[in-house]
């Protein structure tokens, strides 16, 4: 395929989302956030009262997700909208993103969501975030980043973004779940999260969003 397609894989909250966006908008390209997806399984299958551990039922639930990612001005977020409902900040909350950890550990629900993400896949070209991009869904990317960061620094980050809007929230229990996440994306035997052999590491600890992006631009071989 020779559509470009720059993977950016890591742990949650190591700056992922931003970045990814910036990318996208400097480049021109699309913007895959498969993160999304599994959120929206999760909290679809919620909706339809499916519980997080009927596995064949939630492969339906992920075949027949009706998912819209609506354009926004170039760099923010897309609106995301599950059945025609607008449910962009309905799927960032904690409890969402752990769900979606536990449905992604199901190959079948993985499966089920391949197709769809490859055909994110058109020109001039893609910005793909997640935690398989470079090791399965799109192997043959020319450009892959690892994009990490410290627990700690990802829990002190995360709750600077919750503090304001989150009642009780502490960087204690932010950790406690990130580890626990972190332990659930490693460790699983289908598409754990792993550096692809031939991706390129950036740790994000201690640098500012700019000083990132910088560091993507030049991996992308685009400085
Ligand atoms: O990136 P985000 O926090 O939105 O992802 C939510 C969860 O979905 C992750 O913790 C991970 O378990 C799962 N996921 C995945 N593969 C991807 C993207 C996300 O397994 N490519």
């Amino acid at each position: 395929n020779p559509v470009p397609v720059i993977t950016v894989d890591g742990p949650g909250g190591a700056g992922k989302g931003t970045v990814t966006q910036m990318l996208a908008k400097r480049l021109g390209y699309h913007l895959l956030d498969s993160g999304a997806l599994y959120r929206l399984t999760a909290l679809a299958a919620a909706r339809q009262g499916v519980s997080l551990d009927d596995e064949a039922a939630l492969v339906q639930v992920a075949a027949s997700l009706d998912v819209a990612f609506e354009p926004t001005p170039p760099g923010e977020p897309a609106r995301v909208m599950l059945a025609g409902e607008d449910v962009t900040s309905e799927i960032r909350t904690e409890t969402c993103g752990n769900n979606a950890s536990k449905v992604a550990v199901m190959q079948p629900v993985r499966d089920a969501l391949l197709q769809r993400q490859r055909d994110f896949r058109e020109a001039p070209g893609l910005v793909a975030d997640g935690r398989d991009m470079g090791t399965v869904v799109f192997p043959d990317a020319p450009v892959k980043i690892f994009l990490t960061a410290s627990a700690e620094e990802r829990a002190r980050r995360r709750y600077l973004q919750l503090k304001d809007t989150t009642a009780g929230v502490t960087i204690d229990a932010l950790l406690k779940e990130i580890k626990a996440r972190d332990d659930r994306d490693m460790n699983r035997s289908a598409a754990p999260l792993k550096p692809a052999d031939d991706a390129q590491v950036i740790d994000s600890t201690g640098l500012s969003i700019e000083e990132v992006l910088g560091r993507c631009m030049v991996a992308a071989g685009q400085a």
